[in-house]
């Protein structure tokens, strides 16, 4: 259940995943809210910010600044830029640095960063000492309308993404809007490409607002913005709020997922965001969605002229066809010759499980390949 209701200048959204109810605050100067938000908490021994320097250096003063007015120990963790760092050596690192700083389990860990210290700081906050509290402030457009929310908390093994990890709900989230403005334009159109997904399995709202307005989207409009953020937050809540362990329904986020994860695999996770892959693998989706449930295909030349307009790709020049079905070997969903694929019957219709000959597959990656 979502209950939602502004209180200019920062929106509320009550997020329910089934083990925990906690808000998320959403608008400019959202990170202001920190010092009532941590006051109103019980009992908390030490605050430890987890971060990057980059992220430190652009707005870390603000954010200090508000946790120091607290009165509490304040002890600040850097961890190095990029996707390396969501790494079990890493972590070991940092837990044995809580230990050293006489941390104890009353501390509350804030994870203040994009998708890789949100998941990150997730995981210490989940394994040290069996389980701290932890609040999160996210400063990437994809950890706002997706990594944020649901309570996922991973590290990689070398031999696959995400693989030692928790469900670990956060008591907080900040989503102060300003910190976005920094973001690289190829970083922001990664999350665009997550807002775009919900949309399109869940939110006929938010569709028609992004399809009307590429130029508000792609220039960062406030508004937009705030509409973009809001709105993905209540859907994806509205999903884990049903299945928060991935039972059954939470898998309609993988909408675009499965040849996305496939191109991000083939490259090695270099040279590509996981929003652009995802972007690639939602046209591969939605044409598959044309071929088994005749999805209509004026909507998904509307899609891809977004897409289009706004600077995601429709596919990567140096991946082959051949390539990404080699890469779905390794899915987790595939079995013999079918690949399950969550596709669409009509625009916020979602279907999970769907079993994808590998003939239709072939036909529809070469097709997106030389046609589009
Ligand atoms: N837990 C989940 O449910 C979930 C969902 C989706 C993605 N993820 C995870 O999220 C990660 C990707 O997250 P991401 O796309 O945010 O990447 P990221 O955290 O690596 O951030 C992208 C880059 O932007 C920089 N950055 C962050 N905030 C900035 C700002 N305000 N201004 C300028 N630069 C800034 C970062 O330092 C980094 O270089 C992946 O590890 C993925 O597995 C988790
Ligand atoms: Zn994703």
């Amino acid at each position: 259940m979502t209950k939602e209701y502004s209180k200019f200048p920062i929106l509320k959204v009550k997020v329910c995943p089934g083990s925990k109810v906690y808000w998320v605050y959403i608008g400019s100067k959202a990170h202001q809210q920190i010092q009532p938000i941590v006051q109103r908490m019980k009992k908390i021994s030490a605050l430890v910010l987890i971060t990057n320097s980059r992220i430190q250096k652009l707005h870390g003063v603000q954010v200090i600044n508000e946790l120091k007015g607290i009165g509490v120990k304040l002890e600040i963790i850097t961890i190095p830029e990029g996707e390396t760092s969501k790494s079990l050596k890493e972590a070991e690192r940092v837990l044995n640095l809580l230990i050293e700083k006489d941390i104890d389990r009353h501390a509350l860990i804030i994870g203040f960063g994009g998708g890789v210290i949100g998941d990150f700081s997730g995981f210490i906050a989940a394994t040290y000492q069996r389980g701290l509290k932890f609040g999160l402030i996210p400063t990437t457009l994809l950890s706002a309308v997706d990594a944020s929310v649901g309570g996922k908390v991973a590290v990689n093994l070398e031999k696959g993404k995400n693989m030692v990890g928790a469900f670990h709900q956060p008591s907080f989230v900040l989503q102060d809007l300003d910190f976005l403005k920094t973001l690289s334009q190829r970083d922001y159109l990664s999350g665009v490409a997550e807002v775009i997904k919900h949309a399109l399995i869940g939110d006929p709202v938010l569709l028609k607002n992004l399809l009307a307005e590429p130029t508000l989207v792609k220039s960062r409009n406030e508004k937009m913005l705030e509409i973009m953020v809001a709105r993905s937050v209540r859907y994806k809540n509205s999903i884990v709020s049903r299945d928060e362990r991935e039972k059954g329904l939470r898998q309609v986020l993988n909408f675009g997922h499965t040849v996305g994860h496939a191109i991000e695999s083939f490259k090695n996770y270099q040279g590509i965001t996981h929003g652009e892959a995802v972007s690639i693998g939602m046209v591969s989706a939605l044409l598959l969605s044309n071929r088994i449930f005749k999805f209509p295909l004026p909507e998904i030349e509307r899609v891809i002229n977004l897409l289009r307009q706004l600077g995601l790709p429709l596919w990567a020049e140096d991946v082959p066809a051949e390539g990404i079905i080699e890469h779905l070997k390794y899915d987790k969903k595939r079995h013999k010759s079918e690949t399950f694929f969550v596709l669409l019957k009509k625009p916020t219709q979602p279907k999970f499980g769907i079993p994808v000959p590998g003939k239709i597959l072939e036909e529809v990656l070469q097709f997106q390949k030389h046609k589009l």
